[in-house]
């Protein structure tokens, strides 16, 4: 009886794993959708850094905004397939990103770099918890998003 409970333990789990893949492949399916709501938790978590530090806020309350550009700065490039240059414009499913990050893809691999650089050193100020220090990687972080946009990104 109790071999039963187990092996039927197994097929539930294999059947929520096949489920859970199944999800992340409709995700990955749309990879333009994805890369920009990536960008808008970028901006959510400026947003909220910036307030935290305006209200005077304990640095520890920017350890989660911190991690998330950071992870989010790790795996910018694949959120750059090729072939998702099209179809241009705001609309939903639209990509704002200029056609040059795929013809000119050093250039590119260098903002994702500074990037990447950036969003470490800003944690690593957080987690030094010198509130003038953080504002001044604060600074730097946000000059590497508006360095790539002015780039990479349509107006
Ligand atoms: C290496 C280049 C690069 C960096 C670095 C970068 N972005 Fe972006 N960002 C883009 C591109 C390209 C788009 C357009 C994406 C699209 O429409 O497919 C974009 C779009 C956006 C959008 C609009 C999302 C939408 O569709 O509504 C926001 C907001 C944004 N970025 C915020 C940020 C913030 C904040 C940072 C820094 C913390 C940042 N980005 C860093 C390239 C970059």
């Amino acid at each position: 009886m109790k071999g039963r409970i187990a092996k039927l333990g197994a097929v539930v789990l294999t059947a929520a794993i096949g489920f859970t893949t199944a999800v992340s492949l409709v995700q990955a399916a749309d990879p333009i959708t994805e890369r920009r709501e990536a960008m808008k938790g970028n901006g959510a978590a400026m947003k909220a850094i910036n307030a935290a530090l305006e209200n005077g806020s304990a640095a520890d309350q920017l350890v989660k905004h911190a991690d998330q550009i950071n992870s989010t700065a790790m795996k910018l490039e694949a959120l750059f397939p090729a072939g998702t240059d099209q179809p241009q414009g705001k609309d939903p499913g639209h990509t704002m990103a200029k056609p040059d990050i795929w013809q000119d893809p050093e250039k590119f691999a260098a903002e994702v770099k500074k990037f990447q650089d950036e969003s470490a050193m800003f944690k690593t100020a957080v987690a030094g918890g010198d509130i003038g220090v953080i504002k001044a990687e604060f600074e730097n972080l946000g000059g590497t998003c508006g360095s790539c946009h002015r780039t990479f990104r349509a107006k």
